[in-house]
């Protein structure tokens, strides 16, 4: 298949260009460098022995986004791009609508003229909102209860996609709701580096541990879980990429949504002693408010993805850990 990547020099596009690379497809990747490096591609290759091609792109840039798929002849399109610091999306709303749903409408808008039929879309499971139980299952209610305008893009573009699909029965989307990625490619090559402040607990670990940021606050020791902190289910990222590998491979007519999640729920606390384990090292933490907008604790129900998509992950959080040192060491060198 040839493929296009948006957004694909970004933590969780860079980790899947590898997978598909591996199984044999061609892979092509835009992005605006907003958040990522130029260097990654370099990386990419050093892993896969594959450069992939790439367009420095803003998708706002509608021209520019055209030319790409005007010279593409895409089979698919896995949509990647986008703003994610939640917390920024409160300040900045505008931003994050303007970018978030402006990027997607030009790139469905191309998809159509140059009859690409084929998307798989990084969703969330932020788009559930606020339910009564933890355990999150795809036929659940969404869109209720989002607490930030960011969680509110991924709603509103998977609604504009199920609009997309009920107006070209060729057209098959696959919306995927990732639960937390954490860790980084076994290689120590590739990871999270993000170029803005990270409000994501596991980059704010790293930064700790390097001395980049001088204390990790543990938000709420006061939530009704066993110790007191958040839950959510935090996936490793090669787990991640490979779900996508499997989307692609299982893609079938209409809208189709799976949670991409583990199916187990660790608390803050517990990440926290998982990295200390695997580094040798002591975080310095602080029990701070609870962060408004944050659930006491939120897992998917990955039933449906290890059904119809034969996945499931196989990694664990030492695993993560363990290659997110790895790479630690390496971004160091
Ligand atoms: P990332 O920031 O590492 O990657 C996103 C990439 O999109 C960046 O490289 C950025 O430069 C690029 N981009 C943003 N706007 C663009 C534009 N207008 N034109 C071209 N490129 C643009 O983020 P990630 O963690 O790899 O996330 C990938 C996708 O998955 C995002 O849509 C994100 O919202 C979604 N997601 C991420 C998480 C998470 O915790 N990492 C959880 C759920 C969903
Ligand atoms: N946390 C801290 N201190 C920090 C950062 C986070 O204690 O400095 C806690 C939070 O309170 C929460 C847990 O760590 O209990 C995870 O927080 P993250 O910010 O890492 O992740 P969230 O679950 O809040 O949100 C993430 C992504 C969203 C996505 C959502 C899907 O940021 O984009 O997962 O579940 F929508």
């Amino acid at each position: 298949m040839k493929i296009l990547l948006t957004g694909g020099t970004g933590y969780i596009g860079s980790h899947t260009a590898i997978e598909l690379i591996k199984e044999g497809h061609e892979v092509e990747i835009l992005d605006n460098l907003f958040n990522s490096k130029i260097t990654v591609l370099d990386r990419i290759q050093e892993i896969s022995g594959v450069k992939p091609k790439f367009y420095e792109v803003d998708m706002l840039d509608k021209e520019a986004l055209d030319k790409v798929f005007a010279e593409g002849n895409y089979d698919i399109v896995f949509h990647f791009a986008g703003l994610k610091a939640v917390g920024e999306s409160v300040e900045k709303p505008i931003r994050y609508y303007e970018n978030n749903l402006g990027s997607t409408i030009n790139m469905l808008d191309c998809m159509k003229k140059y009859s690409v039929n084929k998307l798989i879309f990084s969703s969330s499971a932020t788009v559930y909102g606020e339910q009564p139980v933890a355990e999150l299952t795809e036929d659940m209610q969404t869109g209720v209860g989002i607490t930030n305008p960011y969680g509110r893009t991924k709603y509103m573009i998977e609604e504009i996609i199920k609009d997309v699909v009920i107006s070209n029965p060729n057209f098959e989307a696959t919306i995927l709701r990732y639960f937390n990625p954490v860790g980084a490619h076994p290689s120590g090559l590739i990871g999270e580096d993000p170029n803005d402040i990270p409000n994501n607990l596991m980059p704010i670990i790293m930064k700790v541990s390097t001395g980049e940021l001088p204390c990790l606050s543990i938000y709420g020791n006061d939530y009704d879980t066993p110790d007191g902190t958040g839950i959510r289910d935090y996936i490793h990222i090669v787990d991640l990429a490979k779900g996508h590998v499997a989307s692609m491979q299982k893609m079938k007519p209409g809208v189709n949504i799976y949670n991409l999640g583990t199916g187990k729920g660790t608390s803050v606390l517990e990440m926290v002693e998982a990295f200390e384990k695997a580094s040798g090292k002591k975080l310095n933490t602080k029990i701070a408010p609870r962060r408004a907008g944050d659930l006491a604790e939120v897992y998917a129900n990955p039933t449906k993805a290890e059904k119809e998509l034969g996945w499931k992950t196989e990694l664990t959080i030492t695993d993560a850990m363990k290659d997110t040192i790895n790479y630690l060491n390496h971004l160091a060198k």
